[in-house]
């Protein structure tokens, strides 16, 4: 029984409804699953997604970041809180702090392998001691009325033995609702071919869902993941940030097996206007000029001068300056496209920005 005394039935079903129709999941990334960022991801036909990870002493101090990362507009659902700490206790009170912005289920994060949080005892660091992070899960699951899920990783390195699947099990024992499995070892961090057959291998050992992530750059990586490993949910980190079109294009391979031409460039354009406009309502300028700009690169890719426009915009910090210059791509965009003989103009674009869909290992960013 719950410490936490009665829980909520209907939350209860929803949760379990959201794996019954195989979600399509905006990963938990920092600086980057962001409420703006969840609202375009939801838009572009994200099923469900995840806050980036939220430190429990931030939380329990009262931490004014902490706090606004917990905070979930009406429309923000459903969306889950990450939690990530090394201290047991410390993660079970803020996971009843989080559960007060009525997420549809807390996650903590066991898959982090930045030192900073790692060499902490968070994020990864809980793999040394799969016991210890089974017990940490229970008092986790005993003191929130929500579902409780844990993202972890396939193991620490290759050194070490690859504890998931027995974990898998351990973890449902004690009441962890649902296992996000990052198919790649704490040591490659998320560079490197991830190994899904350990979340085939996870998924055949329990009954809870399990989510399979790691590498899936395309919709077609989506299906196989499905069908290679028997999940329940993937999971999409990297490739969103610079292709949010990949959630409408899994779910149309899903639900009805069509394949989805690439966005226009007009596309292309409109969602950084959107994303650079959202931001600075969100942020104010620059900083909502400047958290938007390592998606830009993403969005224009494949456009006709698109390095140019792209040098201008990180020259570029304020939101005017910024949509006279997508304006004036636009504007060149669409002569180009008027003249003799461009007609399939956006043709090429799509078929240029779909061969490179697997470049994306290029990011520099920070990954947990
Ligand atoms: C910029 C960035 C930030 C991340 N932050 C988090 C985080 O806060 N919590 C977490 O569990 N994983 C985090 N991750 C890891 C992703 O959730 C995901 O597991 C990883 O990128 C592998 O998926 P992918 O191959 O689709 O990118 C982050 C990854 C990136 C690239």
């Amino acid at each position: 029984m719950s410490l936490a005394g009665a829980r909520d039935e209907a939350v209860w079903t929803r949760f379990s409804a959201l794996f019954s129709a195989r979600p399509v999941i905006l990963a938990p990334m920092e600086d980057v699953s962001d409420a703006v960022f969840r609202a375009l991801c939801r838009q572009h036909g994200a099923s469900l997604c995840v806050t980036e990870f939220v430190n429990v002493e931030g939380l329990l101090r009262g931490c004014r970041i902490a706090r606004r990362k917990i905070t979930l507009d009406a429309g923000d659902t459903p969306t889950a809180i990450q939690i990530y700490g090394s201290n047991p206790e410390r993660l079970a009170e803020a996971a009843a702090v989080a559960e007060e912005a009525k997420p549809a289920y807390i996650d903590i994060n066991c898959g982090c392998w930045v030192p900073k949080i790692a060499g902490k005892g968070a994020g990864a660091a809980w793999l040394r001691e799969p016991s210890a992070m089974v017990a940490m899960a229970k008092m986790v699951v005993d003191a929130v009325k929500l579902p409780v899920t844990v993202k972890t990783r396939i193991g620490l390195g290759p050194e070490s033995h690859m504890p998931i699947v027995d974990l898998a099990e351990r973890l449902e024992g004690v009441g962890v609702r649902a296992l996000t499995i990052h198919c790649r070892t704490a040591k490659m961090g998320h560079s490197g071919d991830p190994d899904w057959s350990y979340a085939r291998r996870a998924k055949e050992r329990v009954k809870i869902p399990v989510i399979v992530n790691g590498g899936i750059k395309s919709a077609a990586d989506a299906a196989r993941a499905f069908e290679e490993t028997g999940c329940d949910g993937v999971m999409i980190g990297q490739r969103a940030i610079e292709h949010p079109w990949i959630f409408d294009e899994a779910r149309a391979l899903l639900d009805r097996g069509e394949h989805l031409a690439g966005p226009t460039a007009q596309e292309r354009i409109a969602l950084c206007r959107e994303h650079l406009i959202a931001n600075v309502v969100a942020r104010g300028a620059p900083r909502g000029v400047c958290c938007t700009r390592r998606h830009l690169a993403g969005y224009l890719k494949g456009l006709r001068g698109a390095g140019e426009v792209r040098r201008q915009l990180n020259l570029c910090d304020t939101l005017e300056g910024c949509l006279a210059i997508l304006a004036e791509a636009e504007r060149r965009g669409a002569e180009q496209a008027a003249e003799p003989g461009n007609e399939h103009v956006n043709e090429t674009v799509n078929e240029t920005v779909n061969a490179s869909a697997s470049e994306c290992e290029d990011s520099t960013l920070l990954a947990c």
